[in-house]
């Protein structure tokens, strides 16, 4: 076999076979075949695109390139759920101890935030003490013992797709349907799942800013789900303004136990419910979606998922005080205020503005090894709907330092758009796809 030929063939249109995406893929993780035949291959998938058996064959050639965690000592089906993500989403702060309180155990993998978008580890970590490296064995213990655990990623997973995304990134090949399905979805295999729940967004604020694509990728990700044997289920949400209220890393640890006290944004609340559902019918847990969403609504008011967070602090060597007394988190020495300039209805916030607006704060990572303050960020005190007056708040900035605070602060006001109007009222949950 030659890579020229393999080339050649995406490029006249045609589908590759197992064996010959095999060829590139080990090819390519053993450095026997290089970047800018890889490149070439990328450019022509961009263009002609894969069929559903291609992309599950990549799929499982990419999860195969490293370690494949069996998440098999752990008793049960291992629902895993995955944000294509955004700005400001506290989602698996809560959702993962409000599903393990239906009895769903979760073996939580995740990943620091880059760019304008948060990672679980960063947030997780401004909790006092709480430990996100287990070694494996723990790992499974915790699991086992209180139903969830949530670390960071570990071993060698996915390196042909590490590989192959650096790619992609400087030879503008990242915007591919089945590339970027098959990144995703290799990821959550190698992981161990048997089952995902994805939660694909679309919006300003999101990777795939229009509905049709974001569709297709959601789509895409599903169809790889039942050609490898992994039921799929994939919700098409929006991103057209940050998911709750707070951006930043302490604060939406704070936010999160805001939510499961029962007191949280109504926005974050209902994702969280809708996706737990989604988790527990994948699981046989329900037959019925709404026999899910009832039975989370039990374990929110209860106090169970709650509680059942404070367990997972305990058990992962943090505070878990936290959960009664926020002021043990991490807090910002300043802040400031950012008012409406008119009055009338919040139209727009530009979710991006307000995660660049909080990585310019701090809270988030320009590249791979900046360092993050996890106290500060921000906080909307208006969503798109809201009615404003003229000088009202619309948000408050968190700060330590002052360095990009005039930028941050710009970025923030900018993100804003006020309508003499009242918008149509902004839809959470466009479409359910499996
Ligand atoms: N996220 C991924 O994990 N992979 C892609 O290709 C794009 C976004
Ligand atoms: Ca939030």
């Amino acid at each position: 076999m030659r890579a020229y030929d393999i080339i050649y063939k995406k490029r006249e249109g045609k589908s590759l076979t197992r064996a010959e995406l095999e060829f590139l893929i080990t090819g390519y993780v053993k450095e026997e075949i290089p970047d800018y035949q890889i490149s070439a291959w990328a450019m022509a998938v961009f263009f002609q695109g894969m069929d559903a058996q291609e992309t599950a064959d990549l799929t499982m050639l990419m999860a195969e390139s490293g370690d494949m965690i069996d998440l098999s000592p752990i008793t049960g089906t291992k629902v895993d759920k995955h944000s294509t993500g955004g700005v400001g989403d506290t989602t698996t702060l809560v959702l993962a101890p409000l599903v393990a309180a239906a009895g769903l155990p979760v073996a939580k993998m995740s990943g620091r935030g880059l760019g304008h978008t948060g990672g679980t580890i960063d947030k997780l970590e401004s909790i006092p003490d709480f430990n996100t490296s287990l070694s494996e064995d723990k790992f499974f213990d915790n699991v086992n013992q209180h139903g969830l655990a949530v670390v960071g990623q570990t071993g060698n997973l996915t390196p042909a797709d590490k590989k192959l995304y650096a790619l992609r990134d400087v030879t503008a090949t990242v915007e591919s349907i089945p590339l970027i399905a098959s990144s995703i979805m290799s990821k959550k295999i190698a992981g161990g799942a048997d089952a995902i729940v994805l939660d694909v967004k679309t919006g300003n604020g999101a990777f795939m800013k229009d509905k049709s694509s974001a569709r297709k990728l959601a789509q895409a990700m599903v169809n790889i789900g039942k050609q490898t044997g992994r039921k799929t289920a994939a919700y098409l949400t929006d991103m057209n303004q940050p998911l709750g209220k707070a951006v930043g890393n302490a604060l939406e640890v704070k936010e999160a136990i805001t939510t499961l006290r029962g007191d949280g944004p109504a926005d974050l609340t209902e994702l969280c419910i809708e996706l737990g559902a989604g988790m527990l019918k994948l699981a046989d847990k329900v037959t019925e979606l709404k026999a899910g969403k009832k039975l989370l609504r039990e374990k929110l008011n209860s106090g169970a998922a709650l509680a059942k967070l404070k367990e997972m602090i305990t058990a992962q060597g943090g505070n878990p005080a936290v959960v009664e007394d926020l002021t043990l988190l991490p807090t910002a020495e300043n802040s400031l205020e950012i008012t409406a300039a008119k009055s009338g209805y919040i139209n727009e916030i530009e979710a991006i503005e307000v995660g660049l607006a909080a990585m310019l704060l701090g809270a988030g990572r320009e590249n791979k090894d900046s360092q993050i303050d996890l106290a500060v960020g921000l906080e909307l005190k208006k969503k798109i709907g809201d009615q404003v007056k003229k000088g009202e708040s619309l948000a408050v900035i968190y700060y330590n330092s002052a360095q990009n605070l005039a930028e941050a602060k710009a970025k923030l006001e900018q993100s804003f758009t006020i309508s003499s109007d009242k918008p149509a009222s902004n839809k959470l949950i466009y479409e359910i796809i499996k």
